[in-house]
């Protein structure tokens, strides 16, 4: 059932900001798409430009582009992708830096512009920037979440199905932990319909499949040279934005802050969460083996190392 009149804010309109607008507007999933930028006529030309596709393709709300955060006043929900991409030779740390700045500054606005809205963030490194927003916002925990395990779950579910041989729809797999290579895809629970992917592919083949799932991001940067993936991180938010505007309850795998679950306290990290109306309504928490446990450790470690680096 759709909520009336929601509003959706996309804070950046780069490549992952336009990426999430066109998705939302081929979803018609908000009745308001309000993209931000600070560079004048981008956002504007963009959200024109996407404004057109209506016709086409059945959405029925508007578009707006603006470089004034009153225009995003009272959003339902708020995408942010503000910030700078990674180069070839660039980690996701690399950024940290130049980003936070930015987040810091994309927060204050946004909180006072939308103070009941559920922040999604998705500039990277995006398990510290989720850090940033939430202790910038003093919004409470269900309300601030980092995208990337939809991301990472997605890209480990397409290698899956390349290897088996099946429509990627029907492998269910989920990735935990940060958005980086101490990322940990959970061959146990990988299944097609149910059927354990343990037993379709070998030990080698599934092993060369998780690292692939870890370098994922990399794998595009080099290809690209001049920027990072768009396509599925902006459909990943959007998915994301989709199932809290509309209550759909989804479960997908995102950073949330954790206090306890897992054994693991006071971070932001990937795991299974309901999103609804609420934003992150509750994690979903079961038993880790002792080596899934290691491997979540060394996240956050890494995110850890990284909230470090923020300075907060
Ligand atoms: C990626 O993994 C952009 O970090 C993002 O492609």
């Amino acid at each position: 059932m759709a909520i009336s009149s929601r509003k959706l804010s996309i804070v950046g309109a780069g490549a992952v900001g336009t990426s999430a607008a066109q998705w939302a507007v081929s979803k018609n999933a908000a009745d308001e798409i309000v993209l931000i930028d600070v560079i004048e006529g981008i956002p504007q030309g963009k959200a024109l430009d996407l404004s057109q596709c209506a016709p086409l393709c059945g959405f029925t709300g508007k578009v707006i582009g603006t470089n004034d955060y009153a225009d995003t006043r009272d959003s339902d929900v708020v995408i942010i992708t503000a910030g700078l991409a990674r180069k070839p030779g660039m980690s996701r740390d690399d950024l940290l830096a130049k980003n936070v700045e930015i987040i810091k500054s994309v927060t204050e606005n946004v909180c006072s512009a939308s103070p009941d809205s559920v922040i999604i963030v998705v500039t990277n490194p995006i398990d510290a920037m989720v850090y940033t927003v939430f202790k910038v916002s003093g919004f409470p925990k269900n309300r601030v979440v980092g995208m990337a395990g939809v991301l990472d779950s997605a890209r480990y579910r397409t290698f899956l199905a390349q290897a088996i041989g099946v429509a990627p729809k029907d492998v269910t797999a989920l990735v935990m932990g940060i958005h980086g290579d101490n990322m940990l895809p959970l061959t146990r629970l990988a299944s097609v319909a149910g059927v354990p992917v343990e037993k379709l592919l070998s030990k080698e083949e599934l092993d060369a499949i998780v690292k692939r799932t870890q370098q994922g991001g990399g794998e595009i940067v080099k290809h690209l040279k001049t920027g990072s993936a768009f396509s599925t991180p902006g459909l990943a938010a959007m998915e994301m934005a989709q199932s809290i505007l509309e209550d759909k309850k989804r479960v997908l795998p995102c950073a949330a802050y954790l206090e306890g679950e897992f054994g693991i306290d006071g971070v932001f990290l990937g795991v299974p969460v309901i999103l609804g109306k609420n934003g992150v309504e509750k994690i979903l928490e079961f038993p880790l083996t002792e080596q899934e446990q290691d491997a979540l450790r060394l996240s956050v470690e890494a995110v850890n190392r990284q909230v470090a680096a923020t300075g907060l």
